[in-house]
C-alpha cells in the first residue's frame, strides 16, 4: 500500500465552536491519510480557522498570512487553506484574492463536510478555489471528529443564532439557529461514552433555545434529561447561555441532574438596561439579577462566569457604573471582558455616538481590576474544601503536576500520578489565586 505521508497544521482562532470544526477537519485530514505537524514549517497542508467576533482575531489572521507568504516562497508545493467565520464575509474573501494570491482554498462554516474535495480540486488546479455558501440547508451528521482529549468532548447540539444583538457578527456568519436531533446527539454521546469519555460539553451559540427548529418537541432541558441517562458521562457542560431564554424550567433541571456541572457562562455584556436595550439583548439588569439569585438559592455552590463588552457606542460613565455594580451584584467567579470592537454590517457600526478609546481603556482597566478581584475573593472561599477534578494533562508552567478542572470549572494543578489522567479524582484545595488553584489529591499515597 502507497502511504501519503502529508503533514497537516491548522491554525484555530476564537471560540470553541470553531476549536470543534477544527477537531472535525483534523478527523478527515486523518482518514486522507494526513499526519498532524507541530510546526508549521513541517507542513505540506496549512489551515487557517478564523474567527471575526471582534477585529483584533481578524488582524491576527492577516498578520499570520504574511507569514504564510515566506512558507509558501521556501514550499511552493504548500497548500495554504482558509475557512471559518471570516470567509462568510464577501469582503474578506475579496481582500484575499487581491492582498493574498498565494492562498489557495477559500471556505467557510457551511459547507465544512465538503473540506476533502475541495482539498482535492484545490490541489489539481493552479490559483485560488473558493466556495462559500450562504446558507446551510441540512445538517451535516457523522462528519468524523478528532477529539483532543479522550476524557473530554465537545459536541454540537445547535448551530446559527436568531438573536442578533446589534454589536454582533455571529448570526451573519453562522446563520440561522438550527437543532441537531436529538436521536443523532445522544448516538454521538453514546459513542463518545463507550470511547473513555466522561466529560461533554454541548455547544450552541445559544443553547436555551434549543429544539426551537424541531417543532418544539424537546427543549434543552429535556435534552439535558436524555444525555444524563447515557450510561459513562459523569459531567455534562454546555455554553452558551442566553438570559433573556434562561427558564425556570432549566434551572430545575440544573439543580435536578447531579451530572450537570454546578456552573454557567452567562454572559450579560453590560448593566446599564439603556445600553442593553441598544444591544437588543431583551432582557433588563433587575430580570438578569432575579435569574442569577434564584440560580444561587436553588443550586449552592454554582460558580457564574460572564462575558463583559465596555465601550458600546453611547456608553457614558453612569452607564459603566451599572456594569460594575451589576458585576460586584452577582460577585462572578470569572469573567471575559472585551473591548467593543466594530463590526462592518452589524447596526451598532451604523451608530454615531462610538466611545473614545481611552474612555474605553479606562474603563476596561477598572472592569478587570474588579473582576480579578472577586474571582480571587471567590477561590479563597473555597480553600480548604475538597473538589472532584477531572484530570487533563500535565500543568504546563510545571511537569511534576497535574492539571484539572473542578465542576465549577476552576482549574487546579496538584501532585499527582500521570494514570490518572483522564480521571476524577478528589482534591484539596489548599491555595487561591486570580485564575488558579493549587490542590493536594488525598489518593496520592494510597493509590499504589
Ligand atoms: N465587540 C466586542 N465584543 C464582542 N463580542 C461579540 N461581538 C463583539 C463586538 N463587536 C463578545 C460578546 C460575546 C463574546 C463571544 O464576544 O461578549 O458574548
Ligand atoms: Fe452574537 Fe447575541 Fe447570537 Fe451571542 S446571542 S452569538 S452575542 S447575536
Amino acid at each position: 500500500m502507497i502511504m501519503n505521508e502529508k503533514c497537516f497544521h491548522i491554525k484555530t482562532y476564537g471560540c470553541q465552536m470553531n476549536e470543534h470544526d477544527s477537531e472535525k477537519l483534523a478527523a478527515m485530514l486523518a482518514q486522507m491519510n494526513y499526519l498532524e505537524a507541530d510546526r508549521l514549517d513541517q507542513a505540506d497542508l496549512i489551515i487557517l480557522n478564523t474567527c471575526c467576533v471582534r477585529e483584533n482575531a481578524e488582524l491576527k489572521v492577516y498578520g499570520n498570512l504574511g507569514e504564510m507568504k515566506h512558507l509558501k516562497e521556501k514550499n511552493p508545493d504548500l497548500i495554504l487553506a482558509i475557512c471559518g467565520c471570516m470567509m462568510q464575509q464577501n469582503h474578506v474573501v475579496e481582500k484575499i484574492r487581491k492582498s493574498y494570491p498565494f492562498v489557495d482554498l477559500v471556505f467557510g462554516t457551511h459547507n465544512l463536510h465538503r473540506f476533502p474535495e475541495l482539498l482535492v480540486n484545490a490541489q489539481s488546479m493552479e490559483g485560488l478555489l473558493v466556495e462559500v455558501w450562504d446558507n446551510e440547508e441540512e445538517i451535516a451528521e457523522d462528519l468524523p471528529v478528532e477529539r483532543k482529549y479522550v476524557s473530554k468532548a465537545f459536541v454540537n447540539i445547535m448551530y446559527g443564532c436568531n438573536n442578533f444583538c446589534s454589536y454582533c457578527i455571529v448570526p451573519y456568519t453562522r446563520g440561522r439557529e438550527r437543532s441537531r436531533e436529538p436521536e443523532k446527539i445522544l448516538e454521538e454521546i453514546h459513542q463518545l461514552a463507550a470511547q473513555g469519555t466522561v466529560e461533554v460539553t454541548l455547544l450552541g451559540q445559544n443553547v436555551n433555545s434549543y429544539g426551537k427548529t424541531l417543532g418544539e418537541k424537546v427543549d434543552f432541558a429535556d435534552l439535558l434529561y436524555l444525555i444524563h441517562g447515557v450510561p459513562g458521562i459523569q459531567r455534562i457542560r454546555f455554553m452558551t447561555s442566553h438570559p433573556a431564554d434562561f427558564s425556570e424550567k432549566l434551572m430545575e433541571a440544573m439543580a435536578n441532574l447531579k451530572k450537570v456541572c454546578n456552573h454557567l457562562h452567562l454572559p450579560v455584556q453590560a448593566g446599564s438596561n439603556r445600553i442593553l436595550k441598544e444591544m437588543n439583548r431583551k432582557y433588563t439588569r433587575e430580570t438578569y439579577l432575579d435569574k442569577v439569585q434564584k440560580l444561587k438559592s436553588k443550586i449552592p455552590g454554582i460558580a457564574i462566569t460572564t462575558d463583559i463588552i465596555v465601550g458600546f457606542p453611547g456608553e457614558t460613565d453612569e452607564d459603566f457604573e451599572d456594569t460594575l455594580t451589576l458585576v460586584k451584584a452577582v460577585g462572578y467567579d470569572a469573567a471575559f471582558t472585551f473591548l467593543y470592537s466594530v463590526r462592518t454590517g452589524t447596526p451598532a457600526a451604523e451608530m454615531k455616538n462610538q466611545v473614545a478609546d481611552e474612555d474605553k481603556m479606562r474603563r476596561f482597566n477598572q472592569l478587570v481590576a474588579a473582576v480579578n478581584e472577586m474571582g480571587l475573593a471567590n477561590n479563597q472561599r473555597i480553600m480548604g474544601e475538597t473538589l472532584s477534578v477531572l484530570v487533563e494533562g500535565i500543568s504546563k508552567n510545571n511537569p511534576d503536576r497535574l492539571t484539572g478542572r473542578t465542576e465549577t470549572h476552576k482549574l487546579v494543578n496538584f501532585a499527582g500520578k500521570k494514570e490518572w489522567i483522564g480521571r476524577i479524582v478528589p482534591v484539596t484545595i489548599t491555595d487561591a489565586k486570580t485564575f488558579s488553584l493549587l490542590g493536594v489529591c488525598p489518593l496520592e499515597d494510597d493509590d499504589v
